[in-house]
This record gives structure tokens, C-alpha cells and sequence, in this order.
């Protein structure tokens, strides 16, 4: 466990889940992050994919608590050449700085680097916690957005070795 001022990481317990998929399926956050599931609502399908990565011990990821509140999750995936992060707070903790502090906290848990990530291009926010943590863009590309029915052109960044 890792707590800096109001903000805890924790591991992921079952209770968390339910609080996740109303997150994850909240309109403003979808449109925003763009790379999404098929479909948000698809209750069943988000069980499958969170059993799947919690039964994976590649993937390491946290619960973010602000003052015993539930505000969303931060992970890491992928191969060690591939390493990427990921997160999602609800859309009641937006704008206090939270996402910026939890991957802070995260950063000293997971060690390693580089550490890569992707955001959408008009994900603004999202981009400006990563560079705020020290991430640098390293390139652009374009993907399928499930939530946006497009391709759309995406930022990838990297947290490099120092
Ligand atoms: C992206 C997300 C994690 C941001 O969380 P947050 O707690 O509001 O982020 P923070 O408050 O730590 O930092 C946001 C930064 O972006 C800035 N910002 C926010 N909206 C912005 C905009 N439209 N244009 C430019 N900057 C913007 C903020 O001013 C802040 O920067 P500052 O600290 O220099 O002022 C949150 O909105 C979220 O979970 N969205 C849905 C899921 C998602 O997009 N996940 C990331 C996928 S790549």
C-alpha cells in the first residue's frame, strides 16, 4: 500500500469491481478516452476481461482511494519491451490533480522503464498527466476508437531510463 496526501494504492479487491464498471461506462470518460470496450455496458464482457487481467501476474494494477472514496484504477501491462500504463478516475474526482498524483504514486511502485503509453490525440488531459510524470511523446498513430465508431490518431509517449 502506498498513500500520499488524501490518495491510497491498493490492490484490486472484488468490491472495487462494480464501482469500475459504472466509471468505466460513463459517457464523458468513454468519449475521452476513446479506446474503449465495444461496449461500456456490456456488464459480462467487462467481468471477462477484469478476470482475465487479474489472473494475469504480468499486470500490475492499483485501486486509487482519495479519502476512503473509490476514484478509479492504474495499471501496467504488456511484455517488458511494451510496458504500458493505463488508468481511469470517475468523473466526480476529475480536475483536482488526482490522476496526475496516483500515477506519481504508481511510478514508484513500478520500477521499471521505459514504461510506455497512448493516448488519444484530442485526450488532453490525459496527455498532460503523463508529461506532468515525466512521460515524453515519442511518436503518433492511428487506431480504431471503439467510442468514437473511427480511426482516429493517437500520441504515444515514453517514460525513459534515466
Ligand atoms: C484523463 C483523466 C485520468 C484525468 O484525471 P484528472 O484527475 O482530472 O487529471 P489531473 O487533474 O491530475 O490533471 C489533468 C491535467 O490536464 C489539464 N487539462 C484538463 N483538461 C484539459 C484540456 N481540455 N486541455 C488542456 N489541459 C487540460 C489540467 O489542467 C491538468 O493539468 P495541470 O495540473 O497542469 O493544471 C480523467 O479525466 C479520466 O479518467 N478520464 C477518462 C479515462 C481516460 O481518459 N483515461 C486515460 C486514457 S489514455
Amino acid at each position: 500500500m502506498l498513500s500520499g496526501e488524501g490518495i491510497t494504492l491498493r490492490d484490486v479487491v472484488d468490491t472495487d469491481l462494480p464501482i469500475f464498471f459504472e466509471q468505466q461506462r460513463e459517457p464523458e470518460g468513454v468519449a475521452m478516452a476513446a479506446f474503449t470496450a465495444k461496449d461500456p455496458a456490456d456488464r459480462s464482457a467487462f467481468e471477462a476481461h477484469w478476470a482475465k487481467n487479474r489472473a494475469d501476474r504480468s499486470i500490475v494494477m492499483k485501486t486509487i482511494v482519495v479519502d476512503g472514496r473509490i476514484a478509479g484504477h492504474v495499471a501496467a501491462f504488456g511484455p517488458p519491451s511494451e510496458r504500458e500504463v493505463t488508468y481511469w478516475l470517475g468523473r466526480e474526482f476529475w480536475g483536482r490533480g488526482l490522476a496526475s498524483r496516483a500515477l506519481a504514486a504508481f511510478l514508484l511502485l513500478v520500477t521499471e522503464r521505459p514504461l510506455h503509453a497512448r493516448a488519444a490525440k484530442d485526450n488532453l488531459a490525459s496527455l498532460r498527466v503523463l508529461q506532468k510524470c515525466g512521460f515524453e511523446v515519442t511518436g503518433h498513430d492511428t487506431g480504431y476508437a471503439n467510442a468514437r465508431a473511427a480511426t482516429i490518431e493517437e500520441v504515444l509517449l515514453t517514460l525513459p531510463r534515466r
